[in-house]
């Protein structure tokens, strides 16, 4: 292990727990953590304020040039800054989640945030979680984990936090959103969301989330 830069990398579908994972990892291990996810929505809430032609390359790449995203630990939480302002709880309502895959796919956001994920994982040991952590912005992680879960138990998971919140909407609204984005983030030309062939699979279905740090905490023991 190169002393400063361990990189983890954790990916899978939606609503599978991730960042949950990835959280209690990076604080049992006072590693960074970093939710790529955070920042596609970053973006994605942008392109909606801005009403941004996704049809449109010129439109598309001066919108990415005035977004300027910052991810700050504080004690409880990682707070997502927007040029400056304060959008964690504005970027997880079902608004920003249908149609965050849909900004995702285009091939100069990626671009532009894969490059910032890149140089926020340069010299740090760090856990970033996503769709394509393992297969294209550290495909020299020291360590891989897709996560997987059962549709039902991702739905079941993301309707209770959404609810939780108070947003209005049904089962099947969380269901339908979970298979659509799932389906662009796994077709899209750029990057799609796949498993690395050196990664090690965690399905949580069945699993409670000290179960699931217990078993990356030792994948990362038997690397270091
Ligand atoms: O992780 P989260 O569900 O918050 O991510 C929101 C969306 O951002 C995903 O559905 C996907 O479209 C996009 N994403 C991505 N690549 C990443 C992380 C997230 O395309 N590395």
């Amino acid at each position: 292990m190169k002393a400063g830069n361990f990189v983890i990398a954790i990916d899978g579908f939606s609503s599978c727990g991730k960042s949950t994972v990835a959280k209690a990892l990076a604080k049992q291990l006072n590693f960074v953590f970093v939710d790529s996810g955070a920042m596609y929505r970053a973006v994605t809430l942008y392109f909606i304020r801005h009403q941004i032609d996704i049809q449109n390359p010129e439109a598309v790449d001066q919108a990415i040039e005035n977004i300027h995203i910052d991810l700050v630990p504080l004690p409880e939480k990682t707070q997502v800054l927007l040029n400056g302002e304060d959008i964690s709880d504005a970027i997880r309502t079902m608004e920003i989640s249908e149609y965050v895959s849909e900004v995702s796919a285009i091939k100069a956001v990626r671009h532009a945030m894969v490059k910032q994920q890149q140089a926020l994982g340069a010299k740090r040991n760090i856990v970033m979680d996503g769709r394509d952590i393992g297969t294209t912005v550290f495909p020299n992680a020291h360590l891989k984990i897709f996560m997987t879960a059962s549709p039902q138990v991702r739905a079941e998971r993301r309707y209770a936090e959404l609810t939780a919140k108070g947003e209005v909407l049904t089962m099947e609204d969380v269901k339908e959103n979970l298979a659509h984005r799932d389906h662009i983030d796994s077709t899209r030309e750029e990057s799609p969301l796949r498993q690395a062939e050196d990664a090690i699979v965690l399905d949580n279905s069945e699993m409670n989330q000290e179960e699931q740090l217990e078993f990356v905490v030792k994948l990362v023991q038997d690397r270091l």
